[in-house]
């Protein structure tokens, strides 16, 4: 969960690419554009897809996505109850003034009203325990990666 400029994509990198579901993508493949919002309903319908597929086969799948609206938690935290495959939160409680910059600082800015409407949209480690989630990583606290 973190807001666009955040750093989840940086993240996940650092795992196969296979394990990695990624919105922007599917927007990409959809609609030759990645920040083509018209895409985003078919982009969740194949990040579904693939959710199910991995999970089905018990293979651990970062969702690569901001997921800070509560319903496309609900939604993870549905497909993961369903086939009885742990869950992890990874929270990108990352400062705005910092996201601000990394998003100013690289190829695809996103605007700057979007990054601060996600921003504000950020839960709190209490609330994602409330929703389900056992498990809640602040990225804070994780190693940075090296350049
Ligand atoms: N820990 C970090 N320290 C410094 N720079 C970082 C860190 N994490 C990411 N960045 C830089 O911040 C920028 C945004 O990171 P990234 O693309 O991973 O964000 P994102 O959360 O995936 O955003 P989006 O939701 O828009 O895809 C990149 O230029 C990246 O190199
Ligand atoms: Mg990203």
């Amino acid at each position: 969960m973190g807001s666009p400029g955040s750093g989840k994509s940086t993240l996940a990198a650092r795992y196969p690419s296979t394990w990695c579901l990624n919105l922007d993508t599917y927007r990409a493949l959809v609609a030759d554009d990645e920040t083509d919002q018209s895409a985003t309903p078919v982009a969740v319908q194949i990040q579904d897809l693939l959710l199910d597929a991995r999970l089905a086969r018990g293979l651990t799948t970062i969702v690569d996505s901001t997921n800070l609206r509560v319903a496309a938690r609900a939604g993870l935290l549905a497909r993961a109850a369903h086939w009885e495959r742990p869950v992890v939160a990874v929270l990108f409680d990352v400062p705005l003034a910092t996201v601000e910059a990394q998003n100013a600082g690289r190829d695809r800015v996103v605007r700057t009203h979007i990054v601060r409407k996600f921003h504000r949209l950020l839960p709190t480690v209490g609330q994602l325990h409330d929703e389900g989630w056992p498990t809640v990583h602040l990225a804070s606290t994780l190693t940075r990666p090296t350049p």
